[in-house]
């Protein structure tokens, strides 16, 4: 059941093991990937609860020296200040520039210490372990790290691959339901924005992957690996085809900037719902037909995900506040609103310079404030 997914970058190709069991055998793995003997596994206070010191045993068998670095649980560990003490505390440690940094965590953990990687001594290997639904099938793949700023999230980043991914499923056996449901918001957008057997596949296995059904796991995370891996080989620094992985993002981000970016609604919850709101403006404009935007609804409601703003903690939003953060997306362009819509479940697509009064008039329907 163990498959492992490459991800082909000249020069900077590496796998993605997907399978059980990877924690405790990570140092087989880990070990021969090293210029030296030494590791700094970077963690947060929630991992180490979980899954203890399964992972630094595994690497000190395999004759790895390892010092563990535990930041604070939480995205306000994804800052300039948790940036800095993260280096300080790498500086103390006299990593040098042969050594590799290890993430071990959930999305948060993976972005800081990706980052870190990317910038420390202009730069060292490092590993993701990712220990979350979302990471392991998102974040963790692809070399997208970056910190928030009170001006945004993800604003200040690199680009930086890491050497190997281990997504070990067993991990996700003590994720709480929510963090789940979270991340299989990520699993399905990759069957609504380019294979719709997969979507079908979903549909008909939505309980099973939702209830760590093992068997279910392997393919709903192995797929969506595959598909992420194909795209970024194809596009790794967002020119083109990778911005379809931002499929439901530039809804969610409103609708997460509205919530205040926090438990109230979670980022895949907010994905959730920007997913059904993007199927739904496809329709509304003509370029979609509304069968494929309600079969979306539902999937994503049989996985007790939002899948609109009535869904949202906070309905009704208010239109202009809605299109205002969306002005302020990544994908924005010279104020002009880009969207990832879609013509079939299947077929996702970039549209450009979508027009403000058909968004404004579509809010309305859809319930938000005039
Ligand atoms: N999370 C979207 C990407 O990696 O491009």
């Amino acid at each position: 059941m163990i498959r492992s997914i490459p991800v082909t970058l000249a020069g900077r190709s590496y796998e993605v093991v997907v399978g059980p069991g990877l924690i405790d055998r990570a140092g087989e793995r880990i070990a021969p990937l090293l210029k030296t003997r030494r590791t700094a596994i970077v963690t947060d206070s929630n991992v180490g609860e979980h899954h203890g010191e399964r992972l630094s045993v595994s690497l000190e068998r395999a004759g790895v020296a390892v010092d563990v670095i535990t930041v604070p649980a939480g995205e306000e560990s994804k800052s300039f200040a948790g940036l800095a003490d993260l280096s300080d505390r790498l500086l103390d440690l006299r990593l040098d520039r042969g050594d590799v940094i290890v993430a071990f965590g959930g999305g948060v953990v993976g972005d800081l210490a990706g980052f870190a990687a990317a910038i420390y001594k202009r730069g060292i290997d490092f590993i993701q372990v990712p220990t979350s639904l979302l990471a392991q099938v998102d974040s963790s793949v692809g070399g997208k790290t970056a910190i928030d700023t009170p001006r945004g999230k993800n604003l200040i980043g690199a680009f930086h691959q890491p050497k190997l991914v281990l997504a070990d499923l067993d991990v996700l056996c003590t994720l709480p339901a929510r963090e789940m449901a979270c991340g299989y918001a990520e699993v399905i957008k990759y069957g609504m924005l380019g294979d719709a057997d997969f979507f079908a596949w979903l549909e008909a296995n939505c309980a099973a992957v939702l209830e760590r059904d093992i068997s279910a796991l392997a393919h709903a995370v192995g797929r969506s690996v595959e598909m992420k891996a194909e795209i970024v080989a194809e596009d790794e620094t967002e020119q083109g085809r990778r911005a379809l992985l931002n499929l439901g993002h530039t809804f969610g981000h409103a609708l997460e900037a509205e919530t205040g970016y926090g438990e109230a609604l979670k980022h895949g919850e907010a994905v959730a719902a920007g997913c059904g709101l993007a199927f739904r403006l496809s329709a509304f404009l003509g370029l979609c037909d509304p069968a494929d935007a309600a079969r979306v609804e539902r999937a994503l409601k049989a996985a007790g995900l939002p899948a609109g703003m009535a869904d949202a903690p906070g309905h009704p939003f208010n239109a202009d506040r809605l299109i205002h953060h969306m002005g302020q997306d990544k994908k924005a362009q010279g104020g002009a609103l880009t969207f990832i819509l879609a013509r079939r479940i299947g077929d996702a697509f970039t549209a450009k310079g979508v027009d403000p009064d058909a968004l404004r008039q579509f809010l309305i329907t859809e319930g938000a404030a005039s």
